[in-house]
């Protein structure tokens, strides 16, 4: 089977390496890929999300099945129109993706379903907000309405903070929700669905904040673990869910509603969690794998994914197997000079190579480009350095043995992923 991944991030290169690693994969095509991705599968130019362009590279490619990576192509009706050729697609169609298109789409999706989550309004109108939040004077967390590349959120600490985030917002978009602020661990809970039925990839953890001990800026994600063994520090003194009730929770509701709208959701569903009050409530949902979530949970999974992908495109799991996934993964992500605000492009990276003969240990390319024979940065997140093993501590310690092997200008990471909280992994939140 011919497959191809779209995509150009770590995400979608991690997706790759899977995907070839299946006996019934003859080849995999990244489009349109990184440099890394080239060492790993072959990389072809496309927009990966003009509908028509992928179509005409499927066509030509005579490719047997796609897997979408990022959530532009799947809002941009990537999947409606390879299906209506006929092509197998793994992504929600345009219409059940706006569970991460729109904001109020997915805030209203999830009180219809009977998913628990922070109490929200949706304004239309700066005015009209501002006044609900005199009257309401609280911390809210400001999101738009569309897709933002993941700048669309923030989250206030006071009032001021939030009238002055509801101004921001509603300058970038026409429509802005706002929702209670929740406090808590985080978790992603992350399930590929044939529309009906789903398999549960383990809970995973993204480190968010750009400096080690949760301090900076909010990025893209500066790393990931799984297994997140969830315990008494998230439920906090409320009964402790297995994966299982919590995806009966976050997961089994929305598909149910989708099927009642006559859009059933088939593809990687994404709930972000956060445990306040000791209760899991959905934070969003993104209508696809994480990143960095993907490279840890495909690097942790033994055994062949192409099977359950095929077979949930095809809206029907059947009797197809889900990998053993009872390894542990850590991810350290390697950031360009000045990211997350201006990432600097075209410095010189040494040691790729050393770092991917490491045992248990993949590289995966994002920001990564070619200079003649030399890899340089060309993106905010250049590079995902995992380790994997039995346990998050032997994950670890190779994850980090080979960012050791790996320099470049103006290098940024952090020392506590997946870091016990005695090693300065900060406070919780
Ligand atoms: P979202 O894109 O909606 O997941 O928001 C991005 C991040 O903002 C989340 O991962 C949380 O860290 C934070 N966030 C979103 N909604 C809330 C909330 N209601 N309370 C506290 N933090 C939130
Ligand atoms: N890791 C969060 C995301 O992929 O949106």
């Amino acid at each position: 089977m011919k497959v191809i991944v779209l995509g150009s991030g770590a995400r979608e290169h991690a997706i790759a390496v899977a995907l070839k690693r299946s006996r019934a994969v003859s080849e995999v095509i990244v489009a349109p890929g990184n440099a890394l991705t080239a060492l790993d599968a072959k990389n072809v130019a496309c927009r990966p999300a003009d509908p028509e362009a992928v179509l005409q590279l499927v066509l030509a490619e005579r490719a047997d099945f796609v897997v979408v990576g990022p959530e532009a192509p799947l809002l941009a009706g990537v999947v409606d129109r390879l299906h209506a050729y006929g092509v197998p697609v793994l992504g929600p169609t345009q219409d059940a993706a706006l569970l991460e298109g729109s904001k109020a789409h997915s805030k209203k999706a999830m009180v219809e379903a009977g998913v628990l989550t922070a109490g929200y309004h949706t304004f239309k109108d700066l005015d009209a907000c501002l006044e609900h939040m005199q009257i309401h004077p609280a911390a809210y967390v400001v999101k738009a309405d569309g897709l933002m590349a993941g700048k669309g959120v923030i989250v206030a600490d006071d009032v001021t903070q939030s009238m002055a985030a509801a101004k921001e917002l509603f300058a970038a978009g026409q429509t802005v929700v706002i929702e209670r602020r929740l406090r808590g661990k985080e978790a992603s809970l992350i399930a590929l669905t044939d529309g009906c039925d789903y398999r549960l990839f383990p809970i995973a953890r993204d480190h968010k904040r750009l400096m080690t001990g949760d301090k900076g800026k909010n990025t893209g994600g500066m790393g990931a673990f799984c297994p997140v063994a969830l315990s008494a520090a998230e439920f906090e003194g409320q009964p402790v869910l297995t994966d299982t009730a919590l995806a009966e929770r976050a997961i089994a509701p929305i598909l149910a509603w989708q099927r009642r709208r006559k859009q059933p959701y088939r593809g990687f569903l994404y709930a972000g969690l956060m445990f306040d009050a000791g209760k899991p409530h959905v934070l969003e949902y993104n209508a696809r794998l994480g990143d960095p979530e993907t490279q840890v949970l495909l690097s942790a999974m033994d055994g062949d994914v192409l099977p359950a992908f095929y077979a949930a495109a095809h809206g029907d799991f059947a009797d197809s197997d889900w990998p053993d996934a009872s390894g542990a993964a850590v991810c350290v992500v390697l950031a360009a000079e000045g990211y997350p605000d201006a990432p600097k492009s075209g410095a010189r990276i040494d040691g790729i190579g050393r770092a991917r003969e490491q045992p248990g240990v993949l590289v995966f390319g994002a920001g990564v480009a070619r200079d003649g024979d030399a890899f340089v940065t060309s993106g905010g997140r250049v590079l995902s350095v995992v380790g994997h093993g039995a346990t998050i501590d032997v994950a670890r310690q190779r994850a980090y043995a080979a960012v050791e092997c790996i320099a470049f200008a103006g290098m940024q990471f952090r020392t506590d992923i997946a870091a016990p909280p005695s090693v300065g992994r900060g406070k919780p939140q």
